[in-house]
């Protein structure tokens, strides 16, 4: 396994700007997941990486060797890279085994002299990697969605290459098969020290299968980080629903710094946590992002204060009550989630509680573009 360098590359199709300023390394046996709406430019990307698209822009290395870029293109064939795509894309008049064993056959016949061990034994073994032992001699038609795309995934491992690339792999599965097949996939990942990148736009796939996500829009990267710190500390709006539900608070900072206080437009005064160029100022106008279950809400009998509200809508969902609360101070209703042992009903009174280290101050607080279909109340 190899770490995989993007320096600097884009890619347009007439004059549609696909991918833009593309920067990233990825680490030898770390598992980056790119993270974003339909149409931002991941597959494009995942291409160039296996060499099915030219960059119009930049550099890409494999290691040590550039395998694109300005008077080099090394062809897919050459790239040790293995691919995996939504559509399983097997051979339908090929055993698993044949499959399986196809990409090492074409391999040892091009490389000479490397040793790739006995084809059999190998795709047994990397059957048993994807948990289907002993399925090598039925047929594509003969496997469930799941067992075909486990067959794809023990067909790109078996060539040990040098980078793992997966678009979208478990799109065509029903929920539980994807969460059994994610898991799968990282413990693949972590245990042969898999440089991997994982294409995807569910934001649960990211956080569970990433080291880093690489959060994207209209082709270009917007954050960058660990699971936990674009959750906890997004920069944009943007970002923030991407990985999930948020609230918006607008407010002022009281004290600057990483972890500054704001005093919200609401009136209390809490502690945030702020990457650089969030809350540098004291004085300045931010916005803060609390995630719904971050806020508690606390039935109130006396008169309500700029930071209650109005229960408007409550979801019982078995393990969490989902809330909108209406709080006349802010423009927008207020999301909450409660582990709720009694569910509030509508119209009942809250008082707001923000818990102790949970908010986080927007970098780009005045960005208002949300990621379609992510601007509703998400789950
Ligand atoms: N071969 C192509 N010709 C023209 N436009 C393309 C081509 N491939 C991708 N695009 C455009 O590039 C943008 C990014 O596409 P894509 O990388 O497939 O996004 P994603 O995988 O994130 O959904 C889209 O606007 C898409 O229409
Ligand atoms: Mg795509």
């Amino acid at each position: 396994m190899s770490r995989l360098t993007f320096e600097g590359v884009g890619r347009n199709f007439g004059p549609v700007v696909a991918v833009r300023d593309f920067d990233l390394t990825v680490d030898q046996g770390e598992s980056v997941v790119l993270l974003g709406p339909s149409g931002c430019g991941k597959t494009t990307t995942l291409r160039m990486v296996a060499g099915f698209e030219r960059p119009t822009w930049g550099r890409i290395a494999i290691g040590s060797r550039t395998v694109a870029g300005p008077d080099v293109f090394v062809q897919p064939n050459q790239r040790d890279v293995g691919v995996v795509f939504q559509s399983y894309a097997l051979w339908p008049h090929m055993t698993v085994a044949e499959n399986v064993g196809f990409g090492l056959s074409v391999r040892r016949r091009r490389v000479k002299g490397r040793r790739s061990g006995n084809v059999s034994g190998r795709v047994e073994t990397a059957l048993e990697q994807v948990q289907l032992p002993g399925l090598g001699k039925r047929y594509p038609h003969e496997l469930s969605g799941g067992q075909q795309q486990r067959v794809a995934l023990a067909r790109a491992l078996i060539t040990r290459p040098r980078v793992l690339l997966l678009d979208e792999p478990l799109s065509n599965l029903d929920t539980r098969l994807r969460e059994d097949m994610r898991l799968e996939i990282r413990r693949l990942q972590r245990e042969f020290k898999i440089t991997m990148i994982y294409i995807t736009h569910d934001r649960t796939e990211a956080l569970a299968l990433a080291d880093r996500i690489v959060t994207l829009n209209k082709g270009q990267i917007q954050q960058v980080g660990p699971p936990e710190h674009l959750y906890r500390v997004p920069h944009s709006r943007f970002v923030a629903l991407s990985l999930g539900p948020a609230n918006f608070l607008p407010g002022v900072v009281h004290t600057a710094g990483h972890s500054p206080t704001v005093r919200l437009d609401t009136g209390q005064l809490i502690k945030a946590t702020a990457d650089a160029g969030a809350a540098d100022q004291q004085g300045e106008t931010v916005t803060v992002c609390v995630r719904p279950p971050d806020l508690v809400p606390r039935p109130l009998d006396g008169p309500m204060d700029a930071w209650s509200g109005l229960v408007r809508d409550a979801v019982y969902l078995g393990d969490e009550v989902h809330y909108l609360i209406d709080v006349p101070a802010l423009p927008e209703p207020v999301r909450v989630v409660d582990r709720g042992e009694n569910t509030l009903q509508r119209g009942t009174r809250v008082a707001l509680e923000v818990r102790e280290n949970t908010a986080s101050v927007l970098v780009d607080g005045a960005a208002t573009s949300l990621p379609r279909g992510l601007a509703t109340v998400g789950t």
